[in-house]
This record gives structure tokens, C-alpha cells and sequence, in this order.
């Protein structure tokens, strides 16, 4: 995470801390976690303008999270785990981009491995989320990531690249959106990457950002790293120039954990 900048004036990407809930925290559970993860970094005089916060709960509590973020002033930004490539009809089971939208969600997580395992979605279906969600005013944010088995058969780097290759296509130059890599052996195993492995995929994505999009969008976008984050190892991530964030599983449902995540600046060098 380092400033960039453009020939004139520096441009700094926010970090994002993106809490991914997964199937876990009923509408119920929701509403006490958020209050206390507000609570908790208001107690340690969190400075709200130092890192970007969202969190993804499940579809059935967005209008709930919602209400309590807008009631309570509360700081974070609101994000679905996955959304419908279509905009509406006869897709039994399916949520509209257009009904996120209009729970104020601001981002979409698209393509998260698990999503790509259990429920076979190809690249082109990746894609075809991701238009959905710029259609809508969404920022998707696209996860891509090597299997254990790509990683030795191909390097880090083919794999996610040519699945952010295919869901870019399409895409406007200068679009919003945001990167996430996770390698998918990374993800719960509680086995990270290194700090340099996940710089030099990140680095790597954002190059096809700037092939696909420009090198302004590749400059403003933010590239995350996900899979087994935790408060000590964060720092270490977010020391590297092209990672400007991270996506967060586990860590992200244990309210003091995700708190010392969000708070890494704090904490740079444990
Ligand atoms: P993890 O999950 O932090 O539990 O490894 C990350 C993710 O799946 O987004």
C-alpha cells in the first residue's frame, strides 16, 4: 500500500478491510456484531478516515445491517457475497444487482472460489456478474485465485490472471471496481501466502487492469489479498506496494480480531 501517482498529483487508494461472513450471523446475530464491532473501534479511537470498512453479511440480513448503519451513523460500508446476472424475471432463488443497489450495498463480492467450487461458475459466468453489477452502480469486488494443484502445475500467477483477464471482458475503461486475490489454498487453512507471493500476484493483476481498463483504473483500483488474515500477519500484507487491502473470512466474524485487523496501522511491525 503505498501512494501512486499519476505525473501531477499523488493519488493514495484507501486501504478496504472487507469483512466475508460467509454463511455465518443470522439478521439477529448481524445486528449485535455490528454494534460491537462499532463499539469496539470507537473504544480505541479508531480513526474512521485511515482505512475503508465493509461487510458482506448474507442476503437475508442486508436490509437489517443496513438499517442499523444508516440509523447509528456507523462507518462501514455494506457489500452481498454474490448477486444474479440478470436483472430480473423467472430465476427462482436469484437477487437482482438492482435490489442490492437499492439496500444501499456498495459493493458485490463476484467469484469467490467457493462460488466457483460448489456452485460451478466459469469465468464467463464471472463476467457476466460483473457486468450485472456495473449496470447497477455496484463495485464488484472479483475474487481470483490457484488451486493448490495450479499452483504446482502452473506458477501463482497464470491462473488468477486469466480468470481476471475473462471477467474484465467487456468492462468499460476507467470502471470502479476492486481485486481480490485468494489463493484458494490459502483461504481458511490458516496458511497465507507470503507478503511476497501475494505482492507479486497483485502486482501482476493490476497489470491487466491497465491492459483491459487503462493505467488510470489500474492506478486507482484496489487490488486485496485474502486467505487466512489475521491481526498478525495483516500488517505484513499491507506493507507490500501493490496490496491495498484485504478480503477477510474467519477473522472477520470475531469482533476484537477483525477490530485489530481494521486497526493495522497500529500495529505495523507485530
Ligand atoms: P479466510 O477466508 O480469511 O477464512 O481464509 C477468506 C475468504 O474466503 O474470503
Amino acid at each position: 500500500m503505498v501512494a501512486v501517482t499519476d505525473g501531477t498529483a499523488p493519488v493514495r487508494r484507501a486501504p478496504l478491510i472487507a469483512g466475508n461472513w460467509k454463511m455465518n450471523l443470522d439478521h439477529q446475530q448481524a445486528i449485535a456484531f455490528v454494534q460491537k464491532l462499532h463499539w469496539a473501534l470507537r473504544d480505541a479511537k479508531h480513526d474512521k478516515g485511515s482505512v475503508e470498512i465493509a461487510v458482506f453479511p448474507p442476503f437475508t440480513d442486508l436490509r437489517t445491517v443496513q438499517t442499523l448503519i444508516d440509523a447509528d451513523k456507523i462507518p462501514f460500508e455494506l457489500g452481498a457475497q454474490d448477486l444474479s446476472a440478470h436483472d430480473s424475471g423467472a430465476y427462482t432463488g436469484e437477487v437482482s444487482g438492482a435490489f442490492l443497489a437499492k439496500l444501499a450495498c456498495r459493493y458485490v463480492i463476484i467469484g469467490h472460489s467457493e462460488r466457483r467450487q460448489y456452485h460451478h461458475e466459469t469465468d464467463e459466468v464471472v463476467a457476466a456478474k460483473v457486468r450485472a453489477a456495473l449496470r447497477h452502480g455496484l463495485v464488484p469486488v472479483i475474487c481470483v485465485g490457484e488451486t493448490s494443484e495450479d499452483l504446482e502445475k502452473f506458477g501463482a500467477s497464470a491462473v488468477p490472471v486469466g480468470q481476471l483477464q475473462t471477467a474484465l471482458d467487456g468492462v468499460p475503461a476507467g470502471a470502479d471496481i476492486v481485486v481480490a486475490y485468494e489463493p484458494v489454498w490459502a483461504i481458511g487453512s490458516g496458511q497465507a501466502a507470503t507478503p511476497q507471493q501475494a505482492q507479486d500476484v497483485c502486482a501482476k493483476l493490476r497489470d491487466v487492469v491497465a491492459e483491459k481498463l487503462g493505467g488510470d483504473a489500474a492506478d486507482r483500483t484496489r487490488v486485496l489479498y485474502g486467505g487466512s488474515v489475521k491481526s498478525s500477519n495483516i500488517a505484513s500484507f499491507m506493507r507490500e506496494p501493490d496490496v491495498d487491502g484485504a478480503l477477510v473470512g474467519g477473522a472477520s466474524l470475531v469482533v476484537d480480531e477483525f477490530a485489530a485487523i481494521i486497526r493495522y496501522q497500529k500495529h505495523v511491525g507485530v
